[in-house]
């Protein structure tokens, strides 16, 4: 789905999709750089880090494994409610591994910061962070984000994985929702 098929709903395009792809493979020849001769887990947070991870694994030029955990902390609205619950589980045992862990935004950075130490508790190898995206206004934990894609300012964001309600995970670019759309 493409701006032109929401064009009602959103206030401005932010990132394109182009933009989107040129960043993250950007990142991947990165982290294959760094993990050459590795064999990492590549964690990805659902639903919203969904694309990300997809775009992102084919990209890398190391073999990786992949999983996937769900995690809660937003219900319907737009606010971090700062509890964590486990949805779904990693089916993969992370003691000893290299973790990527790859997210869509890092918001309030209390989800990353929950995740970053219970994979540590787990007794992972490494850990570390690509987040596509970064809200710094809007920081409360203070985590260290080792590969970025992009900073972004104070909006709530819809696409490329992000929703609203469920509603906008398959635009293929980010933009910014109308406010109207999430106070109606
Ligand atoms: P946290 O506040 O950093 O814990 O963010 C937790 C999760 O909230 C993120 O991984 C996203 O799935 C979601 N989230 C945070 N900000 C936005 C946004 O602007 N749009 C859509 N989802 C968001
Ligand atoms: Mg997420």
């Amino acid at each position: 789905m493409q701006i032109s098929d929401v064009r009602d709903d959103i206030a401005e395009e932010l990132i394109s999709s182009q933009e989107i792809s040129d960043k993250i493979q950007e990142v991947a020849a990165e982290v294959s750089a760094d993990y050459a001769g590795k064999y990492p887990l590549l964690v990805a947070v659902l639903k919203g880090a969904v694309n990300t991870m997809s775009v992102f694994s084919q990209a890398v030029s190391i073999p990786v494994e992949i999983d996937f955990m769900s995690l809660s902390s937003y219900g319907s609205g737009t606010q971090s409610s700062g509890t964590i619950t486990v949805r779904q589980d990693l089916g993969c045992d992370v003691a000893g591994r290299d973790v990527l862990i790859v997210e869509d935004i890092i918001d309030s950075g209390l989800t990353l910061e929950w995740l970053i130490d219970e994979l540590k508790r787990r007794g992972a190898a490494s850990v570390e962070v690509f987040a596509l995206l970064e809200k710094p206004a809007r920081h409360i934990a203070q985590v260290d984000v080792k590969y970025k894609g992009f900073t972004i300012p104070d909006e709530f964001v819809v696409g490329f994985g992000l929703d609203y309600d469920e509603k906008y995970r398959n635009l293929d670019s980010i933009a910014v929702l109308k406010p109207e759309v999430y106070e109606a």
